[in-house]
């Protein structure tokens, strides 16, 4: 936890003025163009020992693109996403998102999905999952229909009175999705949100992910420890060295458009996991400072 990076209140994400497809889509750039460029970023923290944290960084995010990140522990994944979502500054170097300078303040149209759980534990799991669009004043009504949806498909229907505090941890991290999502972003940066968890229900919500993905056209970068998942969901895949991360690999993955988990039983799925195991192994062996990593 960055107690400098996270926002105190909200849930990082704020809709766009109007009804979607108005205002939002206005300023939402066309399919293949940038959507997010980060030019030689570089995250150094400061105070008695600085920490390199990330970099130079160099990432041009496609519009509509799903591009996942992996990297070994501590190679400056969320400091990335931190960055990204104008929750921290650079050290060094520009990032833009739809034309504009990211600069010290989550940009509208942009959602985040925190590693840590963020649900307010005060609020219900329905209030919580409304948090965003009561706060961004939409239409009571919408705010309903989207919220059921959202109950809904993160399988949180029976628990829309209870708190946080009566949920499991994997059901807290539901909610803190589905509150994100039915914002509806533009851009949506999420950290490790499956790794509360188990293994069938992560595929679960990747299918679910890369169906909204689909329906709302949105742009999607997806932190993740899991070579399958990365593999599996995305267009593309950075991979990041050892601290200070930098990409040392960008794989294309070459799937369709429309898919599903299914994709496990591809040849090439497994190609794919190869491929970015063989770059992680080394950079995950300097991490750990372990032997045979070579320097
Ligand atoms: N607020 C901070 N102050 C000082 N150092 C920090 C701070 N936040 C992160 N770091 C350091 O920056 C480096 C990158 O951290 P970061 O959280 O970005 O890694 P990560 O790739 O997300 O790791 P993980 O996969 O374990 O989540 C780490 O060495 C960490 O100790
Ligand atoms: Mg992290």
């Amino acid at each position: 936890m960055r107690p400098e990076a996270r926002p105190r209140v909200g849930p990082g994400t704020r809709e766009a003025p109007g009804p979607r497809g108005t205002a939002g889509a206005r300023d939402a750039p066309g399919p293949r163009e940038s959507h997010a460029v980060l030019s030689a970023v570089t995250r150094v923290y400061p105070g008695a020992r600085p920490v390199a944290a990330l970099g130079p960084v160099d990432l041009d995010l496609r519009a509509g693109e799903f591009f996942a990140v992996v990297g070994p522990s501590g190679c400056g994944k969320s400091t990335l996403l931190d960055l990204l979502a104008g929750l921290s500054r650079p050290t060094a170097g520009t990032i833009l998102f739809e034309g504009r300078p990211v600069d010290g303040a989550v940009p509208e149209g942009l959602g985040i999905v925190f590693q840590e759980d963020a649900s307010f534990p005060w609020l219900t799991v329905r209030d919580n999952i409304a948090f965003g669009l009561r706060r961004a004043g939409t239409d009571p009504a919408e705010t309903a229909r989207r919220v059921d949806y959202a109950l809904g498909f993160m399988g949180l229907a029976d628990f829309a009175a209870a708190y946080p505090a009566q949920l499991s941890g994997g059901m807290r991290q539901r909610v803190c999705i589905a509150r994100t999502l039915v914002t509806r972003p533009r851009l949506i940066l999420l950290d490790e949100p499956f790794g509360a968890l188990d293994q069938q229900t992560r595929l679960l919500m990747g299918d679910e992910l890369l169906r909204l993905w689909r329906e709302t056209g949105a742009t999607v970068l997806l932190i993740t420890h899991a070579l399958d998942e990365a593999a599996m969901l995305s267009d593309r895949v950075g991979v990041m060295s050892s601290r200070p991360g930098r990409f040392i690999d960008l794989v294309e993955t070459g799937w369709p458009r429309e898919r599903d988990s299914r994709l496990v039983a591809e040849a090439g799925f497994g190609t794919v996991t190869a491929r970015l195991w063989a770059r992680l192994r080394d950079e995950s062996l300097k991490a750990i400072g372990g032997p045979g990593a070579t320097a």
